[in-house]
């Protein structure tokens, strides 16, 4: 097995990093590869290496056939998330356990049809299993998860009007961000484990004052150090994906 960590630019000092550049159908992508404990960790930025690619414009597809090829078969990602949860407050860290979507112009799966038809179950769409990894572990590394929450994902880049905001929070939502789908739902169609920790930069608009750009980069910054290192303490120690079903999610009709 291979794994690999979706998220910012930085490999954290963890490892030499070695750029890889992986041709697929939808387009080439980028990554690095660092080895550590002797294994073999992926990393990818999901905005592009200079993060030149604002949510709507990034090329999920790519991004997820690229792992693919390189055989990877666990994926650990952060995102950025505006709250609208009291509970998960700027510079918190929180897993995402489920997700609400309201993009509206991407491509959203590699099953276009000409094959047949599929459809991928997505009742565990982030694999339970490095959930339980990643709460069992957050600890050892300084990190203090606050509970686990719904992900509202939007379209952007533009961000979400206050009344927006009151509506996604009545149906349920705790996080807003904009770029985990269709990147959870691809992961998935590939058979791979997928998980993802939301990293609260900001309260969302009409929440508590203002969205504030410096707050975004200052809680990013603060957490994803931490957030990483766990991330490849779990990945390091993985060898199958025996305890879960993510292998089996897609069915054909
Ligand atoms: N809304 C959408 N995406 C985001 C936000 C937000 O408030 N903060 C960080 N990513």
């Amino acid at each position: 097995m291979r794994a690999a960590i979706i998220g910012g630019t930085g490999v954290y000092g963890i490892g030499q990093a070695v750029e890889k550049e992986v041709q697929t159908q939808y387009g080439s992508v980028t990554v690095d590869i660092v080895t550590v404990e002797g294994k073999e960790i992926i990393f990818l930025p999901r905005h592009g290496k200079g993060h030149g690619l604002p949510p709507h414009m990034i090329n999920y597809r790519a991004n997820m056939m690229a792992l693919k090829e390189l055989e990877v078969t666990h994926v650990l990602a952060t995102c950025a998330v505006g709250s609208c949860n009291d509970s998960m407050a700027p510079g918190d860290v929180m897993v995402i356990k489920d997700f609400l979507d309201f993009t509206k112009a991407r491509p959203i799966t590699f099953y276009d049809g000409g094959d047949g038809v599929f459809h991928t179950d997505v009742s565990d769409i982030y694999c339970s299993d490095l959930r339980t990894n990643f709460h069992q572990i957050a600890n050892d590394f300084d990190i203090d998860v606050k509970g686990e929450g719904v992900y509202v994902c939007t379209e952007g880049p533009r961000f979400e009007t206050a009344s927006e905001i009151q509506f996604y929070k009545q149906i349920g939502g705790d996080v807003v961000g904009m770029t985990n789908v269709p990147e959870s739902v691809l992961a998935k169609e590939l058979n791979m484990c997928y998980a993802a920790v939301g990293i609260v930069t900001n309260w969302c608009t009409g929440v508590s004052g203002d969205i504030v750009m410096h707050d975004i980069q200052g809680a990013m910054k603060a957490n994803k150090e931490k957030v990483t290192q766990a991330f490849i303490s779990i990945l390091t120690n993985k060898d199958n994906q025996d305890a879960c079903a993510c292998t089996r999610a897609v069915m054909a009709l």
